[in-house]
């Protein structure tokens, strides 16, 4: 029946992405599922408007987490790499006001006590220590990528 193949075709569908899921996992070890989102870096570093171009580029963004699991895949990522990332978080357009690249403000964060602070009026990006705590950060450091897919 047209119920059948309705059900059919979407399991098709599911096991597609579950192939595509399991081929992201094998083929960029150096990553982390939370939920529907996939968390990854490559291990490049580079100042925020490059990190955000390469993210975009491979057809993803920069990682943007909107709660504590995904907040705490990309702390796993900085741990295992040593290296604080950027977010895909600024406030740029609107000192004080941080949004994601899409300019919705945020609905989560994670500030380090006393942060932001906007120190020296330079500090417009979001970097995240291995605490998992976040620090304001001058876009123009360089940190280590992680794109969101
Ligand atoms: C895809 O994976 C989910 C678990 O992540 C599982 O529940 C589902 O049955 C899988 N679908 C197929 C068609 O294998
Ligand atoms: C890197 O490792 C050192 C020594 O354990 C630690 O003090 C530092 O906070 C780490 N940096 C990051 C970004 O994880």
């Amino acid at each position: 029946s047209g119920q059948e193949l309705r059900s059919e075709f979407q399991n098709l569908g599911t096991l597609t992405e579950n192939i595509s899921l399991c081929f992201l996992v094998i083929m960029f070890p150096n990553g982390r599922i939370v939920g529907e989102k996939i968390f990854m870096t490559s291990g490049y570093e580079g100042n925020f408007d490059s990190l955000k171009q390469r993210c975009s580029q491979a057809g993803g963004q920069l990682a943007s987490p909107r709660n504590a699991a995904e907040n705490a895949a990309i702390q796993q990522i900085v741990v295992l790499y040593n290296k604080s990332v950027f977010l895909g978080i600024n406030d740029i357009q609107t000192e004080g006001r941080f949004t994601y690249l899409n300019g919705e403000n945020i609905v989560y964060s994670n500030w380090q006590t006393r942060e932001p602070n906007n120190d020296k009026g330079i500090e417009d990006c979001v970097e995240v220590y291995s605490s998992g705590k976040w620090n304001d950060k001058s876009c123009g450091e360089k940190r280590l990528i992680v794109c969101e897919f």
